[in-house]
């Protein structure tokens, strides 16, 4: 899916998304802007939760994109959260989601995050030694927290290296082949103050090739025979994270969240009845493939600057500053002219989609294909849901973008442009 479910060619022959026009919604809310598609979100969180059935429970990670509006959607859907600092536990709270179906991850919790957690009574998967410590001293004699333990399964996917979690080499998790992770859970098992609920991994992010799930869910269920066998301890959830990979371009044909969650409930299943193992609730936790396909980032064109022979730049009014992924990890993205989405191909141009940030790097689509592009003209970027507006930034002095949320004809802004007023609010003149 590289775009929204709602989407189609409405009757002005322009790009139609949730029933509103898009160059409509440009008009009335400015641009840069990014739109999400509300229908979408809802049809993936179902698609997620039907195939996981009761075999446990679909998690959205709140990293890919957080507001409250969205978080409200999420969680009307029946999904928990997965938030990794105290900032986005406030904001899961705010938004209305229950605190039993939060968990709060972390390579690096501070004092602050984990008091935090604790006074939200939310689940944390414990992922350093350090924290075995502090918890001592945040988590009040004679009580527990709930928590897991977060593994590194030691597996490699076929992802970029940025984006890769799960192998021996990586900051996150305790490791199953270094016997840290065995470590970690007799220590959460002896621990007063905590009380020891499942286990959790996330092997990296924007994955096709399924195997590595099954292959890091064989890993993990050998060291849960061998915890069952020695401590007697069988985990009640397992986590198997995000990692689900999504289409930016044509060219791509990931998964669906359908195929993702079938394949790791046969891995599960098939690995806990060759062990002899009873068999945990699965945890997953999606990011990219709940919100990334259901955003769309907006731009409209300024500056054109041919080179003659070499190439024809056309720039648009964000870039870097809120879609950082081209210039971080090579991402590619696929651009759209709003009021000419299914060109001829005989009218399509070679363009590179520039954004207005002062770096050479601060392209958004090289070698784009589309009709002529003129100053003024709208050009859309699909699947821009998820990891842009989340890691956007104010680099340039430049004010963040504002987002709506589209659904039945009606747009609603759901977070609201920058100004250069709320850039200086934390200085100190
Ligand atoms: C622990 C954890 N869970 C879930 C996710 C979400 O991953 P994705 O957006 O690829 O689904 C991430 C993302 O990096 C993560 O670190």
């Amino acid at each position: 899916m590289l775009l929204p479910v709602t989407y189609r060619v409405g009757a002005g022959g322009r790009m139609e998304v949730g029933g509103c026009d898009l160059a409509a919604v440009a008009r009335e809310f400015g641009t840069p802007l990014y739109v999400y598609d509300e229908e979408t979100v809802r049809t993936l969180a179902r698609e997620f939760r039907a195939a996981m059935g009761e075999a446990g429970h679909v998690l959205y990670s709140a990293k890919a994109f957080a507001s409250p509006q969205f978080l409200r959607v999420v969680a009307e859907e029946g999904l928990g959260l997965d938030v990794v600092s105290a900032g986005e536990l406030e904001l899961a709270l705010r938004s209305g989601l229950p605190a039993e179906r939060v968990y709060f991850l972390g390579n690096n919790k501070s004092r602050e995050d984990l008091a935090a957690a604790w006074a939200a009574g939310v689940t944390l998967v414990v992922d350093g030694f350090q924290e075995f410590e502090m918890l001592r001293e945040v988590v009040p004699a004679g009580r527990r927290l709930r928590a897991e333990v977060r593994l590194s399964p030691g597996v490699r996917p076929d992802t970029h290296e940025y984006i890769a979690t799960g192998q021996l080499d990586s900051k996150f998790g305790f490791s199953i082949e270094s016997g840290a992770a065995r470590q970690a859970v007799e220590q959460a098992l002896a621990h007063d103050r905590l009380e020891l609920v499942g286990l959790h991994s996330h092997i990296g992010s924007q994955i096709f090739d399924l195997r590595a799930h099954a292959a890091a869910m064989a890993i993990m269920l050998d060291l849960v025979a061998e915890l069952r066998r020695d401590l007697g301890f069988s985990p009640g959830r397992l986590g198997a994270g995000g990692g689900l990979g999504i289409a930016y371009t044509q060219d791509d044909d990931p998964p669906t969240p359908r195929e993702f969650v079938t394949t790791l409930r046969a891995a599960l299943y098939g690995g806990c009845a060759e062990r002899g193992l009873p068999v945990p609730e699965l945890v997953v936790e999606p990011g990219r493939s709940l919100a990334g396909p259901a955003g769309m980032a907006l731009y409209t064109v300024g500056a054109i600057k041919e080179i003659p022979g070499v190439r024809t730049y056309a720039a648009v009014d964000g870039g870097m500053g809120d879609n950082i992924r081209p210039k971080l990890y090579g991402a590619r993205y696929e651009a759209i002219k709003v009021d000419d989405p299914e060109p001829a191909e005989r009218d399509l141009h070679t363009v590179t989609i520039a954004g207005k940030y002062c770096e050479s790097a601060d392209i958004l689509v090289s070698d784009a294909r589309l009709p002529e592009l003129k100053t003024g003209d709208l050009v859309a970027l699909p699947a821009a849901g998820a990891y842009c507006l989340a890691m956007a930034s104010n680099y340039n002095g430049m004010p963040r973008p504002a987002v709506v949320m589209v659904r039945d004809g009606r747009a609603r802004l759901i977070r609201r442009r920058e100004t250069l007023e709320d850039l200086f609010q934390s200085e100190v003149f």
